[in-house]
């Protein structure tokens, strides 16, 4: 089966690690299957300055509002989704199995085919709601991996901080990857 990731982008701030999981994922030989939230690109812009044309190759782009598009049907076979960085309100939507848009759908099919849905959401703080709606979604099979980098690994600069996060998606998957070092002990 190919590699294939469906990656969600929202308009939470942090569009950076979705990036940078772009580009481990491409460099790896994956199919980046990505689903933008209209708030996730504009976000994605102004924090980065990067537009959808400068992605890396190997990013397919499905259109938010195409329900006719392969990530809505369980039958199109992938291995798993990852919402990052994932907002409040898309959270909202996942929780309750709402939302007309590709990516609301995109994450109920994960679900309901029992592949791994990570969402690494980015809020500070956290309401009752937003809890509550996280704890839903674990309940259903989500993986709940907050934008929330260690620094056991002695970070120097801010993308150490990016590849925590990304390297510890990437371990949900068993995917091999050197983005930082482990720990192991003392
Ligand atoms: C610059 C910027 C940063 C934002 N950061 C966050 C955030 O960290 N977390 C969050 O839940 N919403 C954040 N928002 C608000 C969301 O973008 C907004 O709730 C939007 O409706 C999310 O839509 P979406 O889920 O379709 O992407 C931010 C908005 C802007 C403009």
């Amino acid at each position: 089966m190919t590699k294939r990731m469906i990656v969600g982008l929202t308009g939470a701030s942090g569009s950076t690690y979705a990036l940078t999981l772009m580009r481990v994922l491409t460099a790896l030989d994956w199919q980046v299957e990505l689903v933008m939230s209209p708030t996730g690109e504009k976000v994605l812009t102004y924090e980065t300055g990067i537009e959808r044309a400068a992605f890396p190759e190997g990013v397919q782009i499905h259109e938010n509002t195409n329900l006719f598009s392969a990530l809505a049907s369980g039958s199109y076979r992938t291995h798993g989704m990852v919402v990052i960085p994932c907002s409040m309100n898309t959270l909202g939507l996942m929780a309750t199995g709402t939302g007309d848009h590709l990516l609301a759908r995109a994450a109920q099919v994960t679900l309901k085919e029992r592949r791994p849905l990570v969402v690494v959401p980015r809020e500070m703080p956290y309401n009752i709601i937003h809890l509550e709606n996280m704890l839903r979604l674990a309940r259903a099979g989500a993986t709940i991996m907050p934008a929330s980098p260690g620094f056991y690994h002695r970070p120097q600069e801010i993308q150490d901080l990016i590849n925590h996060v990304v390297g510890r998606v990437l371990d949900q998957f068993g995917i091999e990857h050197a983005l930082f070092q482990r720990w192991s002990g003392l």
